[in-house]
């Protein structure tokens, strides 16, 4: 699709305007992470572009969302096309025209930095929400990009790794929610930094162009990661359409304020680690860890393509096309020959409406994971409140997705805030520090020996002496590393075991980027997952705790121990000789617990709700809906989210199949004593395997369909005669 617009701006340009078109430069007023300048004498505008997943990244304050695990724990896409929205407008408030996200990368490895990034283990729900979240973004007039495109499934050696995976393995898994993303409208389409079966994304033309363009008919833009890109002739004939940032590591420092400003290590999301802010050259003393790509690429379109295309080694109809997608965005979005005003949508930043989303999102998406009574809280109780970082609220993890709120609220304000009896706080452990993208590469053991006032000993008494101990721990996580153990870092786990021992109504809240392990798990008394929740962690915990919100969330990933997921193997994690084999294939997250029989410690799916609900009268509408009766059985409000899994037949030769797999869901808030009847749409891949020569194909037979509120957990079935 090309507009009358967009084609005569192509014949007014020059060869090299249009080189300037197809890579970053420095941001004039650095608000961005990435900037295009435009072509003033053809009023082409200059485009910014902005991180990311949990909230705006400029210069200035936005609202800090909980984690994109949050979001897809509410198994909600509706709430995810109006995050979506409210992101858009976020960005229109901040003057940026792209969002660099959803990012939607398959959660393969528990153990994987950004984890939180991404939505879960199973390819039907990642499609969901990405769709959903990129159509909230565009309908603003805010260009998405869902990223990383393909196969970034971890942080360890991110920038060379290669993906050996199959065909099959990738259409099944890793590709559908990047091809539900561009059915939702994309605009543009983030490459990863790895390589892919030896290839490196960014010039990866059989993924690139024949299946992303050619194939799924993807007519936005195709840009780099950061750095990302490997060569000029490469990646430009392999489908890369827009380098970034197109610049210099250095450059782009100095861009987001001088050497020594203290605005720069805010910017970079980071305190007092590189750049060098004593120094002349704001790159020095950079460590380049291997999860790192190499800095000095980010310039390479800027001479080198030209001379390119001037030698006819990339076809000037290739630098056509490259132009082409980037002003059909623009002119999408009206902001060809006009300005932001000829769109409708407004911009607005940190509205109570803005507020109230991130604090709805940080319930919907918090996990009741065991739960012997103990909660919801009395409104009257006396609370121990305990944990290392019980007085800051948790906004994520560390890298590009960080973001500074506007306003913030710690689990101690939130739980004194709501609580009719009486609060007490003790840390009882060191605080655990937020880690980021440069200070990754050397990890400590998690915990702040400086501070003073953390005794176990205190933690003890204020149990001792209260009637519930709610107990807040944490995992440290970022962008360029992965996660060395799921195993909580530093004492944590020690603090746990000694309030539960001083008191046995010990709850325990978590907030993690991904699966914890859980070596107390017996010893408490309930145990709640909230993710990283964002700016209003505080309110939010209180409200689940004390029953004013039902846990909605549900887990869009499984928790095993570590050693129990299929990446345990070191060839498959964090792979051998720059290789990284996904030869468990299918078997990733439940497709594999299920197949091995194996028991997770929480299953996907799983989630307890403050209320009791019954499935029944289950049928068939047609060959691609369900439909059953869920009852709240309970005396009080609560959520439930129906699941149905397809079980499919035997496919010919032998071929495997995951023993089923997820085709649809609905999350359901039913009042005490409600009935409802909902349609499950389901999701035609859940019955379709990938073949190589036909595409996909769905087995004739019985599809048998289980429902139920979780994977294991799956009372009624439906046969669906294929
Ligand atoms: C990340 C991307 C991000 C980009 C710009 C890279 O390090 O991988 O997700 O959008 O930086 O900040």
């Amino acid at each position: 699709m090309t507009s009358d617009t967009v084609e005569r701006l192509l014949s007014d340009l020059t060869l090299a305007e249009k080189v300037r078109l197809t890579h970053g430069a420095t941001d004039t007023d650095g608000t961005a992470t990435g900037f295009v300048p435009g072509v003033e004498r053809l009023d082409i505008p200059p485009v910014r572009f902005s991180d990311g997943p949990l909230g705006v990244r400029t210069d200035e304050p936005a609202t800090a969302f909980p984690a994109s695990t949050a979001l897809s724990a509410s198994f909600d896409p509706e709430l995810a096309r109006e995050f979506g929205r409210t992101l858009g407008r976020e960005a229109l408030a901040r003057n940026q025209d792209v969002l660099l996200g959803p990012g939607l990368n398959l959660v393969r490895v528990p153990h994987c930095g950004r984890n939180f990034e991404y939505y879960s283990e199973d390819p039907v729900a990642t499609g969901r929400f990405a769709a959903a979240v990129v159509d909230g973004i565009e309908s603003t007039g805010v260009v998405a990009t869902p990223k990383h495109f393909v196969a970034n499934n971890q942080e360890t050696a991110r920038a060379t790794v290669s993906a050996e995976v199959d065909e099959r393995v990738l259409r099944e898994l890793y590709l559908p929610g990047f091809r539900d993303a561009v059915d939702a409208g994309a605009g543009a389409v983030m490459s990863s930094y790895n390589r892919v079966n030896g290839t490196y994304m960014s010039e990866h033309g059989e993924l690139l162009t024949e299946v992303l363009k050619d194939e799924w008919g993807f007519d936005g833009v195709v840009m780099s990661d950061w750095f990302g890109t490997e060569s000029v002739v490469g990646t430009a004939n392999g489908g890369l359409d827009l380098q970034m940032p197109g610049i210099s590591a250095e450059e782009l420092f100095e861009s987001m304020g001088a050497p020594g400003d203290e605005g720069d290590a805010e910017r970079a999301g980071e305190e007092g680690g590189a750049p060098d802010a004593a120094s002349d050259d704001p790159t020095e003393g950079f460590d380049y860890a291997d999860g790192m790509p190499d800095p000095t690429t980010g310039g390479l379109y800027r001479e080198e393509l030209a001379d390119a295309v001037e030698a006819g080694e990339v076809p000037e109809s290739r630098l056509d096309d490259m132009v082409r997608r980037l002003l059909t965005q623009l002119d999408r979005h009206g902001l060809l020959g006009g300005d932001r005003d000829a769109t409708d949508s407004e911009g607005a930043v940190d509205t109570p409406e803005h507020r109230d989303l991130a604090e709805r999102i940080a319930t919907r998406g918090t996990i009741l994971l065991d739960n012997d009574g103990v909660l919801p809280l009395a409104d009257d109780a006396d609370v121990a409140v305990v944990g290392p970082n019980v007085d800051e609220a948790i906004l994520g993890g560390g890298g590009s997705s960080e973001v500074t709120p506007v306003t913030e609220t710690s689990p101690v304000e939130g739980i004194e805030a709501r609580a009719e009896g009486s609060v007490s706080v003790a840390r009882g452990h060191p605080r655990v520090e937020d880690i980021s993208l440069f200070d990754a590469f050397e990890p400590d053991d998690g915990a702040d020996e400086d501070a003073p006032d953390a005794s176990v000993d205190d933690a003890v008494a204020a149990a001792e002496d209260a009637d519930v101990a709610l107990v807040f721990v944490r995992d440290q996580a970022t962008e360029a590393a992965d996660r060395e153990t799921l195993a909580l870092p530093g004492d944590q786990d020690e603090l746990i075991e000694a309030v539960a021992a001083a008191n046995d109504r010990t709850v325990v809240v978590a907030n993690t980027s991904g699966p914890f392990e859980t070596p107390w798990r017996e010893d408490v008394a309930a145990v709640v997952a909230s993710w990283y929740p964002g700016q209003s962690h505080g309110s939010a915990a209180a409200a689940v705790l004390y029953g004013d919100s039902d846990p909605g969330g549900r887990l869009p990933v499984t928790f095993a121990p570590e050693e129990a997921y299929p990446t345990a193997d070191e060839r498959r994690f964090p792979g051998v000789d720059g290789e990284a084999s996904y030869d468990e294939g299918l078997l990733v997250g439940y497709r594999h617990f299920d197949a091995t029989d194996a028991e997770p410690t929480y299953p996907f799916g799983h989630g307890r709700s403050y209320a009791t609900f019954e499935y029944r009268d289950a049928e068939a509408v047609d060959d691609a809906t369900v439909a059953v009766t869920v009852e709240n059985t309970a005396d009080r409000s609560g959520r439930t989210v129906v699941q149905a899994y397809v079980d499919s037949p035997a496919a010919p030769d032998d071929l495997e199949r995951p023993p089923r797999e997820l085709g649809g869901f609905a999350s359901l808030a039913l009042d005490a004593g409600e009935s409802r009847r909902v349609s499950i749409d389901l999701d035609e891949r859940a019955f379709g395997r990938y073949d190589a020569e036909a595409g996909w194909t769905v087995d004739s037979g019985d599809h048998v369909v289980s429902i139920g509120p979780s994977s294991r957990d799956r009372p009624l079935d439906v046969t669906i005669e294929r």
